[in-house]
């Protein structure tokens, strides 16, 4: 109706979709997902992390034999790009689980892990599946969602709320940030506070606390993002290369332009480039390869010097300054991005990835906040 047609205008704002609108306040999103649970400075304790949901589990969850991350789609994805802070600072093992395929599996979860439900609707039927499974396997079971209330927030013991805000778009853009986020606060809180690593811990908060002006500044690459776009508007597909904290970057940036854009797109992990992924090589095929600093720097330069010499059509992300040091030839393409604290890095690289898919599908002319056949949250099995 037209009553409708204008409180949705009044929603979106100055934006022309929700999607746009999502991907511009991920700088506010972070800041709200981040309050009141940083705290910097103080007499005693200096920089610390308090998440009051957790704060009587924090020890179980230090002491549990493993650490199961269960989620579906970008949800997945965001668990991806925190698990090796999470080992790192925890030194607990951590696997991943797609919900659906632990169910098929009946894999085994036992007593002493932690299973912890990554959703951002807390509705979507294969990850509550998989949490009544873990509950029968008497897990301690963590949600982390983004609605307050909903089934997955209700039936674990303890958890984390994202507070990104209400998401419309059925692609996740501000949600799979701030569950970045919501994880790396986790992983400092259930790490040790080992004098050893406190200049790491340090780093991460400042990182963190910095992290929304870091976004604010990736998303100026908008109009760079769109002229890329008109580039690939008529491309059947796109590969994403990344390894290390950025593998997730690669399939999540994939994701989006998949189901937005209608354009096949596939997440790679750069390590496995040469077990198959560089038959698809030729001179036509675009492919992104994210190559910010952290360490996998270097292999990151052999993967590129690699497809060039096959003639790959390269766009290259970098950290700001580095385009000299990642091009290969002159017919390379540039993604220039602010660097960051190397764990918090996928949280500014899917920015562009996230203003690409956007662009491609509003110059294809698809529909960005309902793309064909696909559901905001997915209820059914
Ligand atoms: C659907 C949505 C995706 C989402 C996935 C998991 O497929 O279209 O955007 O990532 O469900 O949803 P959840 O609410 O559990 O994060």
């Amino acid at each position: 109706s037209f009553l409708e047609m204008e409180v949705e205008q009044i929603n979106k704002g100055k934006y022309d979709h929700y999607m746009q609108k999502e991907i511009h306040e991920q700088p506010e999103s972070l800041t709200t997902t981040m309050r009141g649970r940083l705290i910097r400075g103080g007499s005693c304790k200096a920089k610390t992390v308090l998440l009051g949901g957790l704060k009587d589990h924090i020890k179980t969850i230090r002491r549990s034999r493993r650490i199961v991350f269960i989620g579906c789609g970008t949800s997945y994805n965001a668990a991806l790009a925190a698990r090796p802070i999470i080992e790192e600072l925890s030194g607990v093992p951590v696997t991943m689980e797609i919900a659906s395929d632990l169910v098929d599996r009946q894999g085994p979860i036992y007593r002493e892990d932690t299973a912890v439900f990554v959703s951002q609707s807390g509705e979507t039927a294969d990850t509550l599946l998989a949490l009544e499974y873990a509950l029968e396997n008497g897990a301690l079971c963590v949600g982390i969602t983004n609605t307050v209330g909903s089934a997955i927030a209700r039936n674990t013991h303890c958890g984390i709320h994202i507070n990104a805000g209400c998401e419309i778009g059925v692609a996740s853009t501000k949600a799979y940030t701030s569950q970045i986020v919501v994880m790396a606060m986790l992983a400092l809180a259930i790490g040790d506070d080992a004098i050893s690593s406190q200049a790491r811990r340090e780093a991460i908060i400042d990182g963190l606390f910095d992290l929304p002006n870091k976004v604010r500044e990736a998303l100026k690459l908008d109009q760079e993002m769109k002229d890329l776009a008109k580039l690939l508007i008529a491309e059947q597909s796109l590969l994403v290369f990344g390894r290390g904290y950025n593998f997730a970057t690669a399939l999540e940036g994939a994701l989006k332009v998949k189901e937005v854009s209608l354009m096949h797109s596939e997440g790679i992990l750069a390590g496995e480039m040469k077990h198959g992924p560089l038959a698809l090589v030729d001179e036509n095929l675009p492919i992104i390869v994210i190559a910010t600093r952290d360490a996998c720097f270097s292999k990151q330069q052999s993967v590129i010097q690699q497809l060039h010499a096959r003639k790959g059509r390269l766009i290259v992300m970098c950290s700001k300054g580095d385009a000299a040091s990642v091009c290969p030839g002159e017919s390379c393409r540039v993604i220039e991005v602010p660097q960051v604290e190397d764990c918090l890095q996928p949280v500014v690289n899917i920015i562009p990835l996230q203003l690409l898919a956007y662009h491609l599908t509003v110059l294809r002319g698809h529909n960005v906040d309902q793309p064909r056949n696909l559901a905001k949250s997915v209820t059914t099995q």
